[in-house]
């Protein structure tokens, strides 16, 4: 059961909300445009906040579901979380889109909150309030994904692991973001 729901939660996140509602809208292809990433920022910067909001729902969910099935199948915690991270893998490299695909942190945002919301609250409220003081939204996922961890350690530690993996591969695929924000070339909204 663990390595099937593995395997559909890396399938559903290989379906890349923003490239997805691009084509269905006759709109710009995200990686070509802006940034280049296929996620909700880069839209918002390219196509508007409708697809914007449209792209972080289909993202978030692609984490949430997989894990609230895994719950519903009596999975543990650990195994939920390595089936959210499955998702979030897909997310990062599709097997739709040629393995190149987002950054993860909606996805990663929809994980969490199916694993154990209260220990998501705290990183999403950061987010939102480093995005209002900073208008970066690689900043706010950068330094807001990590306030999870202090109560998922506590409360969930079988979640850790999972989680500190996730959060590795998300600063590797910010590592271009973290060059421009040393370099003070960070784009902003
Ligand atoms: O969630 C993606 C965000 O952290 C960075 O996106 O387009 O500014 O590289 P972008």
């Amino acid at each position: 059961m663990f390595w099937l729901l593995a395997i559909l939660a890396y399938l559903l996140g290989s379906l890349s909300f923003a490239i997805l509602l691009s084509r269905l809208s006759g709109g710009p292809d995200p990686r070509a445009c802006g940034s280049g990433n296929p996620g909700t920022t880069n839209m918002l910067r390219i196509a508007g906040k409708r697809l914007a909001a449209l792209t972080l729902l289909g993202d978030l969910c692609k984490g949430l579901l997989p894990v609230l099935i895994a719950q519903h199948a009596g999975l543990g915690v650990q195994q939920q979380a390595w089936i959210g991270l499955a998702a979030v893998l897909g997310h990062l490299y599709p097997l739709y889109f040629h393995f190149h695909g987002g950054k993860g942190v909606a996805t990663a945002a929809g994980l969490l909150l199916g694993v154990y919301p209260p220990a998501a609250l705290p990183a999403v409220a950061a987010w939102l309030l480093i995005f209002a003081l900073t208008r970066t939204s690689s900043l706010a996922a950068l330094a807001a994904i990590p306030l999870c961890l202090p109560l998922l350690a506590w409360k969930q530690p079988e979640a850790l692991l999972p989680t500190l993996l996730l959060y590795g591969v998300i600063v590797w695929r910010h590592r271009g973001n973290l060059h421009d924000l040393f370099a003070g070339r960070e784009r902003h909204f």
